[in-house]
């Protein structure tokens, strides 16, 4: 009895140390160092057993150090211990879609101290391989979280994969499905511009994206060119809808998150059932990239990887023109099943 309760003492002390000396490393170190900073928030341990509708009063800065490191792999089994984590299976998922903005979507969404996001894609459900590990080892791929957080993962594959959405049904029924779109014609050619990127690294030559997205001997669009086929949203979304009902559905408008992204972010949260606590502060403008940035709080920001904003390729005027028109009635199809209105042409 002696034994534990001096234990208990040292422990206290040592995390009294470590607080103290925490927050010197802490204001030495600053911003791009802090990812190695050990937990410097040990009051929150205390807090066992928050109520269940309250946001726990932790710090963002305790989020981004403790489970920062955590994410990576790299929590002790004393801390997961001391602060009740686990590994929890996702209660949303950003099923997709391609070149939408998933990454910053997920990435905005962590802004929200009640969210944690699985930083691979996982490939779970539209990977065989994968699938056939089991629900088990989906969980393992999970970040270490707080009980009452939920856990959000991405991967844009899903919505187009067949098999999917009977996976993700077996898996949780009531399961909180998130799509980001763009303008579909905007969309294609970021997608072939990505994987014209991926040629021209390798010294590969790629067609033109006109020769693709035109059937040539038609001169009609070209439905088997894959870039096309994941712009016609609605014929995904139909699929899906075999499985689950529509308010089970967000859609992000992706043009919008990148211009404005706080509305967006808003209306996430409420989708989630989420208290609003993403503000205009989380969320501030670049001018030198042109883009909005996060701020965790004073000392973490971040900025979306430069990639995110790759120049397209000039696509012929016609070519575009066609596209649109191609795109507008599953577009229309796709506002009235989800009730999402759109500035696209
Ligand atoms: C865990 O930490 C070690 C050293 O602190 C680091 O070298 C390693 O990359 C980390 N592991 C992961 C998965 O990040
Ligand atoms: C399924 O997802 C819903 C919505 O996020 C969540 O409330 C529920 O707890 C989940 N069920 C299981 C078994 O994880
Ligand atoms: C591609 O070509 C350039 C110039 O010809 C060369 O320097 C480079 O090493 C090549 N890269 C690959 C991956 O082959
Ligand atoms: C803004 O973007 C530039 C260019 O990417 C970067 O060097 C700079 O650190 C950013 N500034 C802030 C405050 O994020």
């Amino acid at each position: 009895m002696l034994f534990k309760q001096q234990a208990l003492l040292r422990q206290k002390l040592l995390v009294l140390g470590s607080l103290a000396i925490g927050s010197v490393l802490y204001l030495v170190a600053r911003v791009g160092t802090l990812d190695r900073l050990q937990p410097i928030c040990p009051l929150e341990s205390r807090l066992t057993h928050p109520e269940p509708e309250q946001i726990p009063l932790r710090s963002l800065q305790f989020k981004r150090g403790l489970l920062h490191e955590l994410r990576k792999g790299n929590a002790t089994k004393e801390q997961i211990t001391l602060h009740n984590l686990v590994q929890q299976l996702p209660r949303a998922i950003i099923i997709g879609v391609r070149k939408g903005g998933t990454r910053a979507l997920l990435e905005m969404l962590n802004l929200h101290p009640a969210v944690v996001k699985a930083s691979q894609e996982i490939h779970f459900f539209d990977n065989d391989q994968n699938y056939a590990r089991g629900i088990d080892w989906y969980r393992r791929k999970m970040p270490f979280s707080f009980p009452h957080q939920i856990t959000i993962e991405k991967s844009p594959a899903y919505f187009i994969t067949e098999e999917v959405p009977e996976r993700i049904f077996k898996m949780n029924s009531s399961i909180k499905l998130l799509i980001i779109v763009r303008e579909p014609t905007t969309r294609a050619v970021s997608d072939y511009t990505q994987v014209l990127e991926g040629k021209e690294r390798k010294n590969k030559t790629y067609h033109k994206f006109e020769k693709l997205a035109i059937d040539t001997n038609t001169c009609e669009v070209n439905t088997k060119y894959k870039a096309v086929r994941t712009s016609i949203y609605t014929k995904h979304l139909e699929r899906w809808l075999k499985y689950f009902p529509v308010e089970q559905f967000h859609i992000v408008d992706g043009d919008r998150l990148i211009t404005d992204p706080l509305p967006e972010l808003q209306l996430v949260e409420r989708f989630l059932n989420l208290p609003s606590r993403i503000s205009q502060y989380n969320l501030y403008f670049n001018v030198t990239r042109g883009f909005y940035c996060l701020r965790f709080n004073i000392v973490f920001n971040k900025c979306l990887a430069g990639s995110k904003g790759r120049i397209h390729p000039e696509v012929d005027p016609s070519v575009v023109a066609k596209l649109q028109r191609f795109f507008h009635p599953f577009n229309q199809k796709f506002s009235q099943i989800t009730g999402r209105t759109f500035n696209w042409p």
